[in-house]
């Protein structure tokens, strides 16, 4: 695999590929790789000819300073794991290589979903992954970038950047991969102790017994619409039951509908819809989501 650690050492890279027309594609990753970022690797590895990952920590979607430093950095075994898997090439670049300091400041701001959920929370995080994701675009241009389900709101806001910039890069959408007792895979795992870790299985068990009652409730209703007193209550228990672990402090659980990413007050079986969920363990802010039909 070539290690590219500047611009010019990735568009030479890049014209070796286009010369044999080859078809690129792109892994954007902040490194600490896990078997979630392998699975987007291999599938980019299956469906290209070449595959680029990049690893950069981008401070400019860190809305919390500590997060910064904290973020888990582990480039030795995260090149280690890409020789193994015959990625073609890491772009590694500095701060100063993908910010200049005459960067001019470009306005981002084309959707609500800025501005919601991991968007409130996060003041300006969104705004920092789009600028990375446009400036990263902008200078692989690859046919296909992967990017994993369980950023649900990130994946959905580059979708909609790409159809908006009418971008020529396809964007491959895959599913969260979890761990054999079901937690999501993260980097920011990596820093949870052994209760903690213990304690953050209770998202993905408050997402699918979630589910499972909104499932539940159709079978025993046989109602085409989950009505908004019924889905306060069945909200209301999933989060009690979560709430009820001491390590565990809630951020936000919300249902949306997957169409518009819009918030619902009701559950239309023919529709689709996701729960999203984001807590604290600990000073550790995990998120998680679930398709509920
Ligand atoms: O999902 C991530 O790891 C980051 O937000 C991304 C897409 C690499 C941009 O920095």
């Amino acid at each position: 695999m070539e290690i590219l650690r500047s611009i010019s050492s990735l568009q030479t890279f890049l014209q070796k590929c286009r010369k044999h027309n080859g078809r690129i594609g792109f892994v954007p990753t902040m490194g600490a790789l896990h078997a979630g970022h392998l699975s987007l690797l291999s599938k980019s590895i299956q469906d290209n000819d070449y595959t680029i990952c990049s690893i950069y920590v981008n401070p400019k979607q860190f809305n919390n300073k500590e997060d910064l430093v904290s973020y888990p950095r582990t480039i030795q075994s995260d090149i280690e794991q890409l020789n193994r898997i015959h990625c073609d090439a890491l772009f590694l670049p500095s701060d100063s290589e993908m910010y200049q300091s005459d960067d001019k400041s470009i306005e981002y701001n084309f959707t609500n979903l800025f501005n919601i959920l991991e968007g409130e929370k996060r003041p300006g995080h969104f705004l920092g992954v789009i600028t990375i994701v446009h400036k990263l675009f902008n200078l692989i241009n690859p046919d296909k970038a992967y990017f994993g389900e369980k950023d649900y709101q990130q994946l959905r806001i580059i979708q909609l950047f790409v159809k908006k910039h009418n971008l020529p890069v396809e964007i491959v959408s895959c599913p969260t991969v979890r761990n054999s007792k079901g937690l999501a895979l993260s980097s920011r795992n990596k820093n949870l102790k052994i209760d903690e870790e213990k304690a953050a299985l209770n998202l993905v068990k408050a997402l699918r017994n979630f589910k499972n009652d909104v499932i539940k409730f159709n079978k025993i209703h046989s109602k085409d619409l989950l009505e908004g007193g019924d889905l306060v209550r069945l909200k209301h228990l999933a989060i009690k039951n979560l709430v009820a672990h001491p390590l565990i402090k809630l951020d936000y659980f919300e249902i949306i509908a997957s169409e518009n990413f819009r918030f619902t007050n009701y559950i239309d079986y023919n529709e689709n819809y996701r729960a999203l969920i984001a807590v604290y363990i600990g000073e550790i802010r995990l998120i998680d989501n679930i398709a509920i039909n």
